[in-house]
């Protein structure tokens, strides 16, 4: 069959990776894509912002299914169009994506349907927002709602920074002007995914991610600085538990009101002593935990992602290596601040060579026969190993292979389950 799928990160690097391996894939096309999709699939000059074009491309391709990557264009409708000119799309409609594009929307899922989040407040009037922080006091949690590319929570110690993003948030400074504040939970973070055909929930391998920018999870949050599967705080009770009593109703709650989610169910959790507690939920693969599960994923992901499209999810299972996945993400010097992009690098072919080691590119950009950095996060080193601690010795062994002085990675990725591991 003919694939097209959308994006241009490294979670897409890494799904187009287990795609073009899948025996049911004759032509993979990719858009916008990136130079390491290019090795793989047929990189394509689409516009994903322009519907109809892409339609056009997939009627003239002979498209049988478009994988949707990002969380943009589904919260944009782009599964929407798709299937209503009768292609098959993985990932959900645009009423569905709220669930991510739209933090007051799952709130209001999760009180009608008692699922354990944070105690919460939704306002589009400042005045009531400051009132709101007053009463409840510090510390306390402040987003912006709608999609902010992970920048838009803040999470405030004491009264004046709460007050202050309050301020910023009506201010437009995240396009909107709404915002939700909760409750502050304490606990470890951990996510949770699941593939969905709108009624039945295929839970995934246990992948964690590393947010903050510097070792030792400290300084300001990105979008994520590396991962590893599987995560040993997610343990197979806690699984169980988030599948019932979160994910399961969340489902039900999507196809109660007539717009079954299809797709990738991500949950962001924390881990507080009452148990498991929704923070957020992703639309989407995460990115860069998608490198990881693909890399230990042993099923075909095709045959996974048509069962999701096609109601068929309850009879599937899936298989994954028992070895470990660890990720290593480069940034460019700057990130997640500005970052100067065009900035040479070199010997990646000599890494991605070594055993074991996929390189994933994100914000790369080929010119004059070179790789040029060209984003934030812009490359995904991914090993594997048997135990956590030989995947990391491995993936920072191909980083240091890596000639690109303008770049930068945590040390660290990876610690917590290492420190795990040793204790054993
Ligand atoms: P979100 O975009 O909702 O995942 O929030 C970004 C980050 O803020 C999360 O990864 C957490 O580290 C933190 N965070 C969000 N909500 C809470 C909360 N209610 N309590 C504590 N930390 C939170
Ligand atoms: N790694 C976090 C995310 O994909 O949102």
């Amino acid at each position: 069959m003919n694939i097209l799928l959308i994006g241009s990160g490294g979670r897409e690097h890494a799904l187009a990776w287990a795609i073009a391996n899948s025996p049911l894939c004759d032509k993979l096309f990719c858009a916008p894509g990136n130079p390491g999709i290019d090795q793989i699939a047929r990189v394509i000059d689409l516009s994903i912002t322009d519907h109809p074009a892409v339609i056009d491309f997939c009627q003239r391709e002979k498209i049988d299914l478009v994988v949707v990557g990002p969380e943009g264009p589904l919260v944009a409708g782009l599964g929407d169009d798709l299937r209503a000119a009768g292609i098959k799309v993985f990932g959900p409609s645009k009423f569905a994506a709220q669930l991510e594009g739209s933090k007051g929307f799952t709130k209001d899922i999760c009180a009608k349907y008692d699922i354990a989040t944070a105690a919460y407040g939704r306002f589009r009037d400042k005045a009531a927002a400051l009132a709101y922080l007053d009463a409840q006091g510090a510390p306390i949690v402040i987003k912006a709602d709608g999609l902010a590319a992970g920048k838009g929570v803040t999470v405030a110690m004491d009264i004046a920074e709460a007050r202050a993003a309050v301020e910023d948030i009506f201010s437009g400074k995240f396009g909107g002007a709404e915002c939700v504040i909760e409750e502050f939970l304490e606990g470890e973070e951990a996510s949770f995914f699941v593939l969905t055909d709108g009624t039945h929930a295929l839970p995934l391998a246990t992948a964690q991610d590393h947010k903050r920018v510097g070792d030792g999870d400290t300084g300001p949050n990105t979008g994520g600085m590396g991962a590893y599967s599987p995560a040993p705080c997610m343990t197979q009770a806690l699984c169980d538990e988030t599948l019932e009593k979160i994910v399961k109703p969340t489902i039900r709650a999507l196809s109660d009101m007539g717009h079954p989610y299809v797709g990738v169910l991500y949950a962001g959790l924390i881990l507080t002593r009452q148990g498991p507690k929704l923070i957020e939920y992703n639309a989407r693969f995460g990115d860069p935990e998608a490198q990881v599960l693909m890399m230990r994923l042993k099923d075909d992901l095709v045959t996974l992602l048509l069962a999701s499209c096609d109601g068929t999810l309850g009879k599937m299972s899936a298989r994954w290596f028992d070895d470990v996945a660890l990720t290593v993400v480069m940034c460019a010097k700057g990130y997640p601040g500005e970052v100067i992009k065009g900035t040479e690098i070199r010997g990646l072919e000599g890494a991605a060579a070594m055993e074991g080691v996929e390189i994933f590119h994100a914000g790369t950009a080929s010119k004059d026969g070179k790789i040029v950095a060209n984003g934030g996060r812009v490359l995904s080193v991914t090993a594997r190993g048997r135990t956590v601690q030989e995947a990391q010795a491995r993936a920072y062994a191909a980083v240091d292979r890596i000639d690109w002085p303008e770049g930068f990675c945590r040390r660290d990725i990876g610690w917590r389950a290492i420190e795990k591991e040793n204790s054993r």
